[in-house]
């Protein structure tokens, strides 16, 4: 979700304007996920990187990402929308903190789409902490160094128990992953816009899903294995 600073700039308003408005984007995005049958929605909000903003930016983020949990929790429930929170939230408010965890207390048994907010999220974040849970097991005579293989990686990671992301969508016009799901979207369809997260809307995230539906995933294969495997699967 970029570009909300630009946004309110262009309209000459403060930046935290952009990010209000960016709120409503989620929403959209959000109700029109659980619409179309998407079974998991992963939002960029805060990276690891973002605590480098000016302290006033960062804390109207806190607040932002505070009041939308409260606004928002019943709203996810009328939805069937489970919320769950990926990141190192230990560096979060208390009371951010508290919140997050009765958020995803009120809708864990929700069903229709599982929202991931990603919040002091890093890729290499994950890795990371992925590697020092690999190291305390080898540490501890637990686990054999020779028998790790990507599956031991991927289920130490932030969320083992979803699939890969099929569909990595940036807004606001850089043509970059800026350290998001490194491990996780290594296979993942790219779609980046020019259009700014506060203007993003169902119709562009509809185009997004066409254009998804038009690409021929190979995951390593050539053309025409991947015609075989789709003509079985249709037999
Ligand atoms: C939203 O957009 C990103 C966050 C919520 C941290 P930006 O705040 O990065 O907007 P631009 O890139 O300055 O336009
Ligand atoms: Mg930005």
């Amino acid at each position: 979700m970029d570009g909300n600073g630009r946004w309110a700039k262009q309209r000459h308003m403060p930046r935290h304007a952009g990010h209000r408005a960016g709120v409503k984007s989620v929403r959209v995005v959000v109700e029109e996920s659980a619409r179309l049958g998407i079974e998991v929605l992963t939002l960029f909000a805060f990276s690891s990187e973002n605590w480098r903003r000016p302290r006033q930016e960062v804390d109207l983020l806190m607040e932002l990402f505070m009041s939308a949990l409260r606004g928002e929790i019943r709203r996810l429930t009328e939805n069937d929308v489970k919320l769950r929170v990926i990141g190192d939230r230990s560096a979060f408010p208390r009371n951010l903190q508290k919140l997050i965890g009765e958020a995803e207390a009120a809708t864990c048994n929700n069903r229709r789409l599982i929202l991931q907010v990603a919040a002091n999220y890093g890729g290499r974040w994950d890795l990371t902490q992925a590697a020092r849970q690999l190291a305390r097991r080898v540490a501890a005579g637990e686990l054999d160094p020779d028998l790790i293989d990507e599956r031991t990686v991927a289920a130490v990671l932030s969320f083992p128990d979803l699939p890969d992301p099929d569909l990595f969508i940036r807004t606001g016009g850089e043509r970059r992953l800026s350290n998001f799901l490194l491990w996780q979207a290594a296979y993942a369809e790219i779609f980046f816009t020019d259009v700014l997260w506060p203007d993003f809307s169902a119709d562009l995230f509809g185009q997004a899903l066409a254009d998804f539906s038009r690409r021929q995933r190979r995951f390593g294969m050539i053309a025409e294995q991947v015609a075989a495997i789709s003509a079985d699967g249709a037999a």
